[in-house]
Formats: structure tokens, sequence, C-alpha cells
């Protein structure tokens, strides 16, 4: 589609884009619309299925990086789903990161000493490969999210050097951000790309302080170190390559282990006395999920549990007790698999066996304090604990989370305690998050509110079950509500046609990411009785 059907289409915002692969600047700019213009309203052509889905990928001038092995999976596993509507959703998810939010990207060892200094505040090393990733409408990258968004296209990078490239900068990018701000979650984009910081209105008053040039926001999530850890990890896995242990990513390593180590102070000291935390965060807002109590603290955490403590959620919401059980779990696995990427490295022995005994360590904590037993469905995994024996049971659609404790590699989903969490939190009765309704039902949370159910909660129950009807089920209800052919951040449960975030591409990589794991696991149920399987690699 021409950039003037855009134009003609009644789009008046218009933003100038930056586009990769381009040697003269000038010629990097197009008009392109705003994308999150752009994903609210449809566009043809529609698929021939019932729901007449849009086609949302932008105009290919306006995509912000290509790769032909990315096209490749579209075509192969568009033309072999047999449910039109579900192939135009994979159609336009699956290369989502790509097309909208590679924001910057430097591809070789191209930026100049120059560029490195024309901050005078940014220590940070710009020089290699660097990539920056938006999470959509919001023109920041977020540790968690950018890891999630590159995870569809880790399996191509062995064979695809573009891809390779890309993920290999944005492993460098998120160590830098880890080294200077290692308590934020959500980033500026570098001052070297010349892109202007967003301006975040919100008045916080935070510690350690930080650069509003440098970080978008700074709430202290222990899964956005962990998400930087699999990052690596990830790419290690599919490429073989350790061409990301630098000394600045070892840097970023001592940093998340020294970040580690305050949050796993408690509250009070051997003498009784109350500690300050290291990181402590207050916002003026009449929101309570979005601050802390006790003057930026956080409610007091008891002693000897071996847990690390998280201020905030996945969802950027605060939690009630810090002791926050599934990035615990994530984190104890994220520190086993560096260890083995590491001893594969070979000359870091010393290292590795320290964060294999802190991983194992860490996943003894969360089973120890982490599995409560409840009245109605048995011993099962609380969302946060305290270390004096209060606990929140509930689960939040945002990953890491109960459900997707499996997907994060922490326990089978055989698990029989993992089985009860499982019914808990998919109850109404079990999870006051579980929000259902006649148009829409699944794990919601505080952040959107009681109406509101987020379908990445459904696809993780899908990529969670071997249960064929389950699977068919949360996919086609994802399917069913997302009728602006892309997948939102929530949907209200009683009208599918309220929803919140035409554009977030973390939720995109998922959809897209679920369906590749049915083409692989289970294709007949996707591709028709007999298919073969569908393997990206
Ligand atoms: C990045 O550089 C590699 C190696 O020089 C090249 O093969 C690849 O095509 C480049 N990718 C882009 C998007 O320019
Ligand atoms: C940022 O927002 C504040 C408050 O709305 C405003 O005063 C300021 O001018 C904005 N700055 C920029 C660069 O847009
Ligand atoms: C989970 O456990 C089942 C039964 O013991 C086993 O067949 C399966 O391979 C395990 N899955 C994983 C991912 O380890
Ligand atoms: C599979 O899932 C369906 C739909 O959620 C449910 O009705 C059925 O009981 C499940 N089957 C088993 C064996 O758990
Ligand atoms: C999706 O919508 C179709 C009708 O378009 C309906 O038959 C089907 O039951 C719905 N599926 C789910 C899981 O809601
Ligand atoms: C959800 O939809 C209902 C009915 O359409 C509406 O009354 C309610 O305000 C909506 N909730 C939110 C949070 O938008
Ligand atoms: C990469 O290429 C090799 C050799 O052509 C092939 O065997 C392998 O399957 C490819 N891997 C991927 C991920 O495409």
């Amino acid at each position: 589609m021409p950039i003037s059907t855009f134009l003609t289409a009644g789009l008046l915002a218009l933003q100038v884009h930056a586009l990769p692969g381009r040697d003269n600047p000038a010629l990097m700019r197009r008009a392109c619309p705003d994308y999150t213009t752009y994903a609210s309203t449809p566009h043809a052509p529609y698929s021939s299925g019932p729901l007449h889905l849009p086609y949302q990928r932008p105009t290919e001038a306006c995509r912000t990086f290509s790769s032909a092995s990315v096209e490749k999976v579209i075509e192969d596993v568009t033309s072999r789903l047999v449910d039109p509507d579900l192939a135009q959703l994979f159609r336009n998810t699956y290369p989502n990161t790509l097309d909208t939010t590679i924001r910057w990207h430097v591809n070789g060892t191209s930026t100049s000493a120059s560029a490195r200094r024309n901050n005078k505040r940014d220590t940070s090393d710009w020089s290699g490969l660097q990539t920056f990733i938006v999470t959509g409408d919001i023109n920041a990258e977020w540790l968690r999210d950018s890891t999630n968004q590159l995870m569809n296209y880790q399996l191509l990078a062995p064979n695809d050097t573009g891809l390779y490239n890309l993920i290999l900068g944005a492993i460098r990018t998120q160590a830098e951000f880890v080294i200077r701000s290692p308590f934020c979650e959500a980033f500026q984009a570098p001052s070297v790309s010349g892109i202007a910081p967003e301006n975040n209105t919100e008045i916080d008053t935070v510690h350690p302080a930080y650069d509003k040039s440098f970080v978008y926001e700074c709430k202290y999530e222990l899964d956005s170190l962990a998400h930087f850890l699999k990052l690596g990890r990830t790419f290690w896995e599919n490429t073989g390559s350790t061409e990301f242990l630098t000394d600045r990513w070892f840097k970023a390593l001592q940093t998340v282990l020294k970040v580690i180590d305050a949050e796993s102070q408690p509250t009070f000291n051997s003498n009784n006395l109350f500690v300050e935390n290291e990181y402590t965060f207050q916002r003026l807002t009449t929101l309570g999920t979005e601050t802390l109590t006790l003057t930026g603290e956080g409610n007091p955490l008891n002693s000897g549990t071996g847990l690390i403590r998280s201020a905030f959620r996945p969802s950027d919401d605060a939690t009630i007790f810090g002791y926050f059980i599934p990035p615990n779990a994530m984190m104890s696995v994220e520190l086993q698999r560096i260890a083995k990427v590491l001893e594969a490295f070979g000359g870091h022995d010393d290292l590795a066996s320290e964060l294999q005994e802190r991983g194992e360590k860490l996943a003894a904590a969360v089973k120890e304090h982490g599995i409560v037993t409840n009245g109605k469905y048995g011993q099962v995994y609380a969302y946060e604990v305290d270390g004096y024996g209060s606990r929140t049971i509930m689960d939040d659609a945002n990953v890491p989370s109960l459900l997707s404790l499996p997907y994060l590699g922490f326990l089978n989903q055989t698990d029989e305690i993992y089985q009860n969490t499982r019914k808990m939190i998919t109850d109404k009765m079990g999870n006051p998050y579980y929000l259902e309704g006649p148009a829409f039902h699944g794990i919601g949370g505080p952040h959107i509110g009681l109406s509101n159910a987020w379908p990445m909660s459904l696809l993780i129950q899908a990529q969670t079950s071997d249960n064929d009807t389950e699977i068919m089920e949360c996919i086609n209800l994802v399917r069913n509500s997302s009728l602006l052919g892309l997948i939102h951040e929530s949907i209200n449960v009683t009208n599918v046609k309220d929803y919140t975030r035409p554009w977030f591409s973390w939720a995109n990589s998922v959809f897209g990411q679920t369906v590749l794991k049915v083409a692989s696991e289970k294709p007949y149920l996707i591709f028709g009785e007999g298919a073969e399987p569908y393997n990206v690699s």
C-alpha cells in the first residue's frame, strides 16, 4: 500500500521516523503515519474468515527493519494455517517488533568516538552494534519487553546476519542501561542516536537518583534484570555465539549481582533497627499501585528468607509484599543458565559456580517460602510473601506470573503444586484478578482495573497446557477479541471493542510465539488433521 493511501485515510498525526540501513540521513526520513494511530483503524485487505480481520503491517518503506527469513516464516505459516483469521493475526503480529519498534540500530562498528562524547553526562559506551527497541505506543525501551519482543527472531539468528546483529546490538544496549541505572526498568534512546528523550511528566522522588535524559522511568523490578540475562542466554542457546560476552556485559552482570545483594537485605538489621533500602520510590499520585508505602520503602520484609525484593511488578504496579515469587523463580533459572553459558565460554569457572550456587539457593528459597497451603486448592504458590507469614494470593497477566512458571523454565507443567496453583488462578473464586464477563475472560490485574482481562494471560495459558481443547479455546478467544488484527493489552470483559493499547509489541510477540509452538508440537490443531509439524529451526 503506497504512503498516499495512508494520507488519504484521514490520518492527521504524522511522525518522521528514522529508518535503519541507509547511509544518507536525509534519505533515512520518510513521512510515515504514527503507528499508534495507524493500528487504531482497520486497513485492507481483510481476511476471508468470519472476523474480516484487517491487514495492519506498515508499508515496506515505513517498516523499521526487514528480514527475508522473517518474511519466509510468515509465508510458510500463513499458507498452512486453515483459519484465515488466525493467519491474518499471525501475519500482522509475528513481524510487529521489526515492522514498528526498531527505533535505532547501528549495524557494525560505525558509531564514532566523537558521537560517543556528544553528551558529556553520558559515560556509556555506545560503540559497535547497538539496538534500541521501543515498547510500542510509548517511545521508550523496557528491558523486559525488548527481550520478549526479540524472542521470536532468536531462532532465525543463526542463519540471518541482520537478525544476529540486531539481537547482539540489543544485548549491548541493554548492558549499558543496566550498568548505569540498574534499578530502572525503562530507558530513553541512547544520546548518540540523536533521538530526543521522551518527556515523562510524572513527579517521582527516587533513590538512587538517575538522569531523566537516560532513563524514562525508574521502577525497580527484579524481572527486568532477569530479562537482561535471558536475552544473552537465549542468544547463546540459539546461535552458539558468545560474542556478547564483552567486558561491558560482565560489568553489567556484576552490577546485577550487586543489586541482588542489596535487595536481599531485610528491613531491620541484626540489632533490630530499621535500615533504609538502597532503593526507594515515591510518586505524586492518587493511585495506590503507583507508589510505595512507608515513604518509598515498601512494606517490611523479614530476614533469612533468601529471597530478593522487587519493588514493582512486571505490570509496573507496586508489589504489596516485596518478596515477589515469579521474578525470584525467573532469576533462579537465569542465574543457573548463565552459569552454563560461562562454563561453555571458559575461563570464568569461579563466577560460573557462584552463579550456579546463587541460582540453586534462590530456587530453594522460592519453594520454601513461596509454597503455601490453601484451604481450597491445597499446596499452591503464593504471588508475594513477606517472610512473616503474610502472602498475596492472586495472579497478574504480566510475565513473570505464577501461570508462566513452566514457560520460565522454573518447573514442569505437570508439577502437582503448579497444577493446584493453576486451578486456583484460573478460577473466579481463587484469584481476585481472574475476570470474566459475557464477551471475554482471563487473568487481568490492578494495572488496568477490574473490568479488563489481558490476552497475554490466555496466550501463556495456551503455552503451558497440554489440553488441546483448552489451547484452542484460549487462542480463539484471543483471535475473537483482536478485531483490529493486533493483540491488545487488555479487553473489557463486557465488550471486546473496548480495549487498551492498540500498539503493544510484547503481546504481539507472545501471540507469534504461541502459534509457532502449536505449529511445532500440535500441528493438527491449526494446520489440519495429519499435518506435519512446522519448525522454524
Ligand atoms: C548488517 O551487517 C551485516 C554484516 O556486515 C550484513 O550482512 C547485513 O546485511 C547488515 N544488515 C542490515 C540490516 O543492514
Ligand atoms: C514536558 O512536560 C512538562 C509538563 O507537562 C512541560 O512543562 C514541558 O514543557 C515538557 N517538555 C517537553 C520537552 O516537551
Ligand atoms: C514434564 O514431565 C513429564 C512427565 O514426567 C515429561 O514427560 C515431560 O517431558 C516433562 N517436560 C519437561 C518440559 O521437562
Ligand atoms: C480440557 O480443557 C477443557 C476446556 O477447558 C475442559 O473442559 C476439559 O475438562 C479439559 N480436559 C482435561 C482432561 O483436563
Ligand atoms: C469465536 O467466535 C466464533 C464466532 O465468530 C464462535 O463460534 C466461537 O465460539 C468463538 N470462540 C471463542 C473461544 O470464544
Ligand atoms: C466496560 O464496558 C462496560 C459496558 O460496555 C462499561 O460500562 C464500562 O465502563 C467499561 N469498563 C471500562 C473500565 O472501560
Ligand atoms: C541454517 O542453515 C543450515 C544450512 O543451510 C540448515 O541446516 C539449518 O536448518 C538452518 N537453520 C535455520 C534456523 O534456519
